[in-house]
């Protein structure tokens, strides 16, 4: 079907429709929490859409619409940030942070793609993913579904995201499946690192960082968007009508249809304040351009009688029922792909293909932080490996949030149905191909500070709150591991590897943190450790960072992962043994102490002081940092020393870089800029282009980067994007950076 066909065949659709029939096309429910006989009766009044259903009973209903009036199928919308990772046997990848490590698009979009393709096999059609909201206050509990820090970093992965779901350019016919960038927007930004609290930007600060990504996934055709929980500026996103139609629509050109968050609508009521009853909250929803209607089973009885009583004009429902039967057509919902499940005849969830490029994927997602004295890769010799921590061999920290542990509902008991290598197997494995000796000493005390049912720890401040509200987590643990016990299973290792971190429960929604350190008996276990006088290697699993300086002064060495999903313990043997050398880069900086955060790199220069009485400014680790084996050297730095101001064309930079080790290894380069002089303050410096360079032993390669014009431009004062004439400063490098200026005339 063309455009024209679309569209006419929608409004044909349309016209046929009551108006309690129209209301249910714009809602989406969950079938998880809902009996049989409620899904029923939603399918019988015509709902339009479900979430957190698969497989033969997402089909099920699916073919129950077949029955109804008008015979319009569901779209069934998942949540799916980091592959289809709420079915125990799809390929789940790295989360989001973990995946942005990577700097690295193409892997991006392949494994959305091999995320849609999955998504399709059981039946659904829309994945609530990307997560653009910016990791910048690491207090947030969901830190590690975003991209990290940096909004063109985060646009650039999102964009690839959106490709690899959909298709590049057109949806992709027998799998393309909808994207839903989220939460619309800022969503990261609330005061105190508080989920779905209040964000206090201003317009300006919209435009300027938060509404960037957002274009970029616009531009790569996303068919719907998520609006957020918070409040922007005092208002709730839901009911925004400049973000939601203004900037959105008019300013930023979408033309898919906006889905609510979970019961956004409701919460404008009974959360927010904001409205006094749930008619008043359905108008304010729909008017502000909420097309879909995502939790609020409510909205049913409250949209209906509202436009019945004249007080919500009809052709506000009509406007989203249009956007919402469009996409369903342009899918191809009507034909073939409404029975997807009944066409399967071979299952490709976590087939060979999908498990190799996950392999792959996650090789170039562990950070090294740390290599004192070459202290990796471990000796080919070495005799005895000591492996210990919490996280040496735990599944649920390495997959962390947003799997079928945490969704739809929470149950520790399930378990995994595909591979999934803990980094204990990756070193155990390691050892075997060594000929070493290798020691999993198991822990016995919490990894989380959080105990169930024990009283609290006095020592620890994390558990004095934990210990007493969450009874979802499987683990129980002793007040303590045995200390003792590990440092016997330790004697005589030539190393001990301490695999440390967070787990689910530390991740996540309302899950936010007040304290960033180690949990107190993984402290004690590295102090213990050190004092024993063992080569200490770190391996950090956790969904953000933490504030590790005591491990980033003492360890050995030290490497980083973000719930790094299947593989997280190949990818790590792989790098501790040296047959993968480490190209991951940090897309997020970690603060030296709560206190310092928000840390993130591109801040404004102006701070009386610049630092604390009694901490410095800098981070412990920056966005862009992290070792290699090989080591680079930068030389050439060419650009124009002069461009024009209304240029369309790229700024070409171009750099030798070389490896300058007997290694071979892969460079992250990285450009950044600084707006020397400008009517506002701007950010010391801008993330602007990066290229993955593998390089061989000795090789020189000449790279091209680009810096897009409009990349230049600020968002003044009376929010307009312009590009403000004179000098910028160019950054180009791995860690080390060459600097040039240029001038805008
Ligand atoms: C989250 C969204 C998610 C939705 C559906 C909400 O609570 O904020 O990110 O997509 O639930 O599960």
């Amino acid at each position: 079907m063309d455009q024209q066909q679309i569209n006419t065949k929608a409004n044909e659709l349309l016209s046929k429709m009551t108006l309690p029939e129209k209301v249910a096309q714009i809602m989406q429910l969950s079938y998880a929490h809902m009996s049989d006989e409620d899904k029923c009766m939603w399918i019988k009044r015509g709902i339009g859409s479900a979430l957190h259903i698969m497989g033969s009973d997402a089909q099920r209903f699916q073919d129950m619409t077949l029955e109804t009036n008008h015979k319009i199928p569901l779209i069934y919308g998942i949540d799916c940030v980091r592959g289809h990772a709420l079915n125990p046997k799809a390929t789940i990848f790295p989360c989001g942070l973990g995946m942005a490590t990577s700097f690295n698009p193409e892997m991006v979009e392949k494994a959305c793609e091999i995320a849609a393709r999955e998504v399709t096999e059981d039946a659904l059609h829309m994945v609530f993913s990307p997560v653009l909201c910016l990791g910048r206050d690491t207090r947030w509990g969901r830190v590690d579904e975003t991209f990290g820090e940096d909004p063109y970093l985060s646009g650039e992965l999102a964009a690839a995201m959106v490709r690899g779901y959909q298709g590049d350019g057109e949806m992709r016919k027998d799998d393309g499946v909808i994207a839903c960038p989220k939460h619309y927007l800022a969503h990261g930004e609330s005061i105190g690192g508080r989920d779905s609290y209040d964000v206090s930007i201003t317009k300006r600060k919209v435009l300027e960082t938060f509404a960037p990504p957002y274009k970029k996934v616009i531009d790569a055709g996303c068919k719907s968007i998520m609006t957020a929980y918070h409040t922007l500026d005092g208002l709730p996103c839901t009911a925004n009508k400049w973000l939601l139609r203004d900037l959105l629509r008019d300013e930023m050109g979408f033309e898919g249809f906006v889905i609510t968050d979970w019961d956004n609508t409701g919460r404008l009521m009974w959360q927010q304040f904001f409205s006094p009853d749930m008619r008043h909250a359905a108008k304010a929803a729909i008017i502000a351009g909420n097309d879909m209607i995502m939790s609020t089973p409510s909205f049913y009885e409250a949209a209906i009688s509202m436009v019945e009583s004249g007080d919500l004009d009809e052709s506000f429902v009509n406007e989203a029922v249009l956007r919402v039967l469009k996409v369903k057509l342009e899918m191809g919902l009507f034909g073939e792909r409404r029975s997807g499940f009944h066409n399967i005849t071979k299952s490709i969830m976590a087939c060979e293909e999908h498990l190799r490029l996950n392999s792959d994927f996650t090789n170039q997602t562990v950070v090294m932080l740390e290599n004192k004295n070459n202290t990796l890769p471990l000796p080919r010799d070495i005799k005895k490996i000591a492996v210990v921590g919490p996280n040496a061999h735990n599944i649920p920290s390495q997959y962390g949030d947003w799997t079928f542990y945490t969704h739809p509902l929470p149950d520790f008991t399930k378990t995994p149905e595909s591979v999934s290598i803990s980094i204990w197997d990756g070193i155990r494995e390691l050892a075997e191909r060594l000929g070493a000796e290798a020691v999993l000493s198991e822990w016995d005390g919490p990894v989380s500070v959080y105990r169930r049912g024990d009283a609290v720890n006095p020592l620890d401040v994390q558990s004095i709150h934990r210990a007493t509200d969450n009874t979802d987590v499987n683990h129980c643990f002793n007040d303590e591991p045995d200390y003792e016990k590990m440092l016997k299973n330790c004697k005589g290792a030539d190393v001990v590897i301490a695999v440390i971190g967070d787990d689910p429960t530390f991740n996540g929604e309302e899950r936010d943190r007040a304290n960033l350190d180690l949990p107190y008996a993984q402290q004690k276990m590295l102090e213990m450790l050190k004092e024993a006088g063992y080569k200490l290697v770190i391996v950090g699993v956790t969904g953000k960072p933490l504030t590790i300086k005591w491990a980033k002064e003492n360890a050995d060495a030290m490497l980083w992962t973000f719930c790094p999903g299947m593989y997280g313990g190949s990818a790590v043997a792989g790098v501790l043994s040296g047959d993968i050398n480490p190209s991951a880069r940090l897309p997020i900086s970690f603060p030296q102490h709560v206190g310092q955060v928000p840390v993130y790199y591109n801040q404004l220069p102006g701070w009386h002081g610049e630092k604390y009485i009694d901490l410095p400014k800098e981070p412990l680790y920056t966005f862009g940092y992290g070792l290699s084996y090989s080591k680079f050297e930068l030389s050439n730095l060419t650009l124009p020393g002069r461009v024009s101001a209304d240029s369309k064309k790229d700024i070409m930079v171009n750099v030798d870089v070389t490896n300058i080790s007997n290694i071979d290894g892969t460079s992250v380069l990285q450009l950044y800029v600084r707006d020397v002089v400008s009517s506002l303050s701007t950010p010391v410096k801008q993330f602007k282009d990066f290229k993955r360079v593998p390089l061989k032993a000795g090789e020189t390669k000449t790279v091209n980067l680009k810096l897009p014009m409009n990349e230049l431009a600020i968002v003044n004062h009376d929010l307009q994007r312009v590009i403000e004439k004179g000098a910028f400063v160019i950054y180009v490098g791995d860690g080390v950076y060459l600097e040039k200026e240029f001038i805008v005339v």
